[in-house]
């Protein structure tokens, strides 16, 4: 799929570029065709909640438009995620085969457009049945359960898509959902956040087990997100620590899966750490064909003995800004998200050197201009800082591969489309702007941008977005 991109050379880089999407935040129609409630439908639904997911893109409808735009940019890669209550509407029963035609269609149109997919089967949008009867990802039920879905998805679906991944971060859906209270779930309880993650590490292998039975010469993955970390100061306490951190957020899950077990600053601190037992490491190992890493963003990191963070006891703290207040890079419209292009390089060599994968593809990457929803059309158009975020990231990517020789092989901008984020249309990352009300989409000047990226004979092009019927 990526193989030409090894070898670039040039400024701009022949980067093998893509989209990432999701179902949820892309697709609506929510009650469309026999799909089930999920657990952000439910907190949708709450007083104050703000708004809903019930038409979003209406990307389950407008699909053929957004295909017809990408080809337009010349793009040939587009992430995509499986909306579990579509397929299985109460996450373990009977199977409603619209939903799994839906995708087939939506599939063989991305593959007929010679536009290939990357399929995830879980961007966060658990089937609310699963959480109403055992507490979703915190129980040992949902192994059983994701496995099924997944066989459902590897049999009816395999054959369409070579790409794969089980899950997109969940370090991010097991604590900010069952640990630090956040909607959906409201939940704060850090057992139940490891038994997530230690359920998702179980699920995942059992997973791939049926994906290698079901989907030959098929790659899977996981999508791992990991924010750079700096340390504070040149103390090497600070160094330590900063590699400290950098093993709590990608080590949770890769650390099991490449080097069977968690690793050991995680060991000394988190008493109620899970156990990784022989028959999980054997059946985690081999099971990341490519590493799957979602990319942003960095903070520094301080040493800080008692520190606790999310996750349990870290001995390290993290910030945005340096010890004179600066800030790490300039601002985005996501208050976590600063620009911090040099931290790719080092992030993609971190994890070449610790894991040592055959490929890392870029699963994720992307920026919200601020105060870009307020702005009126003609201004949210011109989105110079979106532009920006591509030209310096791209070539700290580009060394790493070229000089670094780290295997980098793909590189998926989060999003085409502006989207629902999880509660709000207000974050916009899309490279085309969304006007909610008529759901017409409009290229922004960074479609252009990476238009020229992707092929530089469409540097100057002004190309216009295929219109909603
Ligand atoms: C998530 C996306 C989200 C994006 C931008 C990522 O971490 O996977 O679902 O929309 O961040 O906030």
């Amino acid at each position: 799929m990526f193989k030409d991109f090894a070898g670039m050379s040039q400024a701009p880089p022949p980067f093998y570029l893509g989209f990432a999407s999701s179902a949820l935040q892309m697709e609506g129609a929510n009650a469309t065709d026999g799909r089930g409630p999920s657990i952000f439908n439910t907190a949708e639904s709450l007083p104050g909640h703000g708004d809903t997911s019930a038409v979003a893109d209406d990307f389950y409808h407008l699909y053929p438009i957004d295909i017809a735009a990408m080809q337009l940019l010349g793009v040939k890669h587009f992430r995509l995620s499986i909306s579990w209550s579509r397929i299985i509407p109460d996450g373990d029963g009977a199977v409603n085969q619209k939903g799994l035609d839906f995708y087939a269609r939506l599939l063989d149109a991305l593959r007929a457009a010679g536009i290939e997919p990357l399929v995830c089967l879980y961007h966060w949008d658990l089937p609310q049945a699963l959480q109403s009867n055992f507490g979703g990802w915190a129980s040992d039920q949902i192994v059983p359960a994701f496995v099924n879905y997944a066989r459902v998805v590897f049999q009816a679906l395999g054959d369409k898509s070579v790409y794969w991944s089980t899950v997109n971060e969940p370090i991010n859906f097991c604590f900010l959902h069952y640990a630090a209270g956040m909607s959906p779930l409201f939940i704060h309880d850090l057992r139940q956040a490891w038994n997530c993650s230690y359920n998702v590490l179980r699920a995942h292998a059992a997973a791939v087990k049926e994906f290698r039975a079901a989907v030959p010469g098929g790659r899977i993955s996981m999508c791992l997100n990991s924010e750079w970390g700096q340390p504070l100061t040149n103390s090497t306490a600070d160094a330590d620590a900063a590699q400290r951190r950098m093993e709590y957020e990608l080590g949770m899950f890769a650390d099991p899966i490449y080097k069977g077990d968690y690793p050991a600053s995680m060991k000394q601190r988190i008493s109620f750490l899970p156990k990784i037992t022989p028959q999980l490491a054997h059946d985690l190992n081999g099971s990341m064909d490519y590493f799957g890493l979602n990319f942003y963003t960095a903070v520094y990191v301080a040493a800080d003995e008692g520190a606790t963070c999310l996750w349990g006891p870290c001995d390290f703290t993290t910030s945005q800004t340096d010890k004179a207040g600066n800030l790490i890079g300039a601002e985005a419209d996501s208050s976590w998200l600063k620009f911090t292009p040099w931290a790719f390089r080092p992030i993609l060599n971190w994890i070449s050197n610790r894991y040592h994968p055959k490929e890392i593809v870029v699963t994720e990457t992307g920026w919200d201009v601020k105060g870009e929803d307020a702005m009126p059309l003609a201004q949210a158009l011109n989105d110079t800082s979106r532009s920006n975020f591509f030209r310096d990231y791209i070539p700290q990517a580009a060394d790493a591969v070229n000089i670094d020789k780290v295997p980098m092989t793909g590189y998926f901008v989060w999003s085409l489309l502006d989207n629902y984020k999880f509660g709000s249309y207000a974050i916009r990352f899309g490279v085309a702007h969304v006007d909610y009300k008529i759901k017409q989409r409009t290229f922004k000047a960074s479609a252009m941008y990476l238009a020229g990226i992707f092929n530089s004979s469409m540097a100057n092009e002004s190309l216009t977005y295929p219109a909603v019927a």
